[in-house]
């Protein structure tokens, strides 16, 4: 099988030292029945004698047969398969196919998503395939079963995991959570972690989370872990990433409104996306362009049209001229709140790129299709996908951006300056840390509901009013969780 046709249908098969620890935490005795809904070549079931997989394909089927001869095979969809089966296990093991939604829609989204609804998770549509999985195989469990899972990390912060958390807690007597640093699979970009939860029917009043740096494995599970309250959990938006600081850090964090001027981004401004116009590169034009085309100046606007171009504090003058010498396609064609049109423009959209322009799905869903919405000019820029950290960057230039940063609006007047100063301290560094989410490759991503609970120190800090070394070392952890040197 290609490497993408595996990706479409999560086929990645965990080392085996992960199977063989996982299944020494069920523990299962020997008439224990134990199900891998997602079994691939069988490496679960075949540790145990009396066990049943089930696999979307062929091929893994066969392989599992061959390992584990005397397992029970199922070659089906999971979903389907749990709709049918009367069948009820004592424990469950495996590591369910983790296809983004994207990919995972149609009739099987659909039918996952009903079958959750009917176990008590409801999940949006936004879900990836794997925690579906896991709520209908805990849907299989008879009273008191347990359950051990290899789990992408976003289980500590997707927010369709929060729905997962949620039903585990509500369902299980006992939830285990085992981050770990190294990656497991070398060839993915996503990290994953552990799960484990005993007692099916039961309710858990913490959850319990042991951070590694890396797996080893174990018959029996890490020590010293922490137990996180439902109350502290829920308090966090079921957000189980930020626990993996040491507590140590997370209180300081949580006690600094009380610290001097620290605010929450969201209370002193918008933050949201920018336009999205439907066709970029029509509607973006080169100086030079919109100078042979004749389009008026009146009708441009200069446009923030990527994060790369925030590298300085602030966009200015300088800035745009930069742009406008090096001819970068920067000019936004806004032809908002227009009676007529100008006949150099009228030519443009007629033109065949217009033509291919108003094609497009966004441009035939609006009237009129040229008039791109939601032009404004913000106080501010902010990129949301970053290495090392995101830029705020003051508009000075009444510049106008696109959805590839976010645009910030003041609520009330204060200097951008102060703005961006702000947004260099460390407190809000390690803010970001906690508030934003990573992508993979080291990467850091901030939607626009995280970056409203960033903390901002506002004014001066002349007693250094903060513990430097403290955050910093919260940022630095932060930080090697996700990959970023
Ligand atoms: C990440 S692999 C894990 C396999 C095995 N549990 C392991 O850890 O080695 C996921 C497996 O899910 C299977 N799969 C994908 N979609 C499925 C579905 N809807 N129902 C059942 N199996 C599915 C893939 O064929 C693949 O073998």
């Amino acid at each position: 099988m290609s490497r993408s046709a595996a990706k479409l249908i999560g086929q990645f098969y965990s080392p085996e030292g992960v199977a063989s620890t996982l299944v020494n935490w069920l523990a299962p005795s020997a008439t224990d029945r134990l199900l891998d809904p997602s079994c691939g070549d069988g490496r679960f079931i075949s540790l145990h004698r009396n066990s049943v997989g089930v696999d979307v394909s062929a091929i893994s089927c066969v392989q599992a047969r061959l390992r584990a001869p005397w397992a029970t095979i199922h070659e089906s969809n999971f979903f389907e398969w749990a709709k049918g089966t009367s069948e009820r296990f004592d424990c469950i093991a495996g590591n369910p196919p983790f296809i983004r939604y994207h990919n995972f829609s149609g009739t099987l989204r659909r039918q996952a998503l009903e079958l959750c609804a009917q176990n008590g998770a409801k999940f949006s549509a936004l879900t990836s395939s794997w925690a579906p999985f896991l709520v209908v195989a805990a849907g299989l469990l008879r009273p008191g079963g347990k359950m051990a899972f290899v789990v992408p990390a976003e289980i500590g912060h997707a927010n369709y995991s929060a729905t997962l958390l949620d039903f585990l807690i509500t369902h299980f007597e006992r939830v285990v959570v085992v981050a770990i640093k190294e990656k497991i699979f070398s060839d993915l970009s996503e990290d994953v972690w552990l799960l484990f939860a005993t007692g099916k029917g039961g309710k858990a009043r913490f959850v319990e989370l042991a951070a590694l740096e890396k797996f080893v494995a174990s018959p029996s599970l890490p020590a010293n872990m922490k137990k996180i309250s439902v109350r502290a959990l829920r308090e966090n938006r079921m957000r189980l990433r930020r626990f993996i600081l040491p507590d140590s850090i997370l209180d300081y964090y949580a006690n600094l409104p009380e610290k001097g001027r620290v605010v929450d981004f969201g209370s002193i401004a918008r933050i949201g996306i920018g336009y999205v116009t439907g066709a970029n590169d029509f509607f973006h034009l080169r100086p030079s362009e919109a100078k042979r085309l004749r389009i008026p100046d009146s009708l441009l606007k200069v446009s923030v049209r990527k994060g790369d171009q925030l590298r300085s504090r602030h966009v200015d003058s300088k800035c745009v001229e930069s742009w406008i010498q090096a001819d970068e396609p920067v000019m936004l064609l806004d032809l908002n709140g227009l009676k007529s049109l100008p006949s150099a423009v009228r030519n443009y959209l007629d033109s065949e790129a217009g033509r291919g322009a108003k094609r497009t799905y966004k441009c035939s869903n609006r009237e009129p299709w040229y008039a791109v919405p939601d032009v404004f000019e913000p106080d501010a820029f902010l990129s949301y996908m970053s290495g090392k950290r995101p830029h705020l960057v003051g508009n000075r230039a009444g510049c106008v951006c696109t959805n590839s940063v976010h645009a910030v609006r003041l609520k009330r007047r204060m200097s951008l300056d102060r703005l961006v100063q702000a947004w260099e301290h460390p407190v809000c560094s390690l803010s970001i840390e906690l508030e934003g989410h990573p992508l993979g490759g080291g990467l850091l991503k901030i939607e626009p509901g995280e970056a409203n609970r960033i903390l901002l120190v506002l004014g001066e800090d002349p007693k250094n009013n903060y513990d430097y070394e403290l955050l910093k070392r919260g940022i630095d952890i932060a930080q090697s969780w996700r990959h970023c040197a």
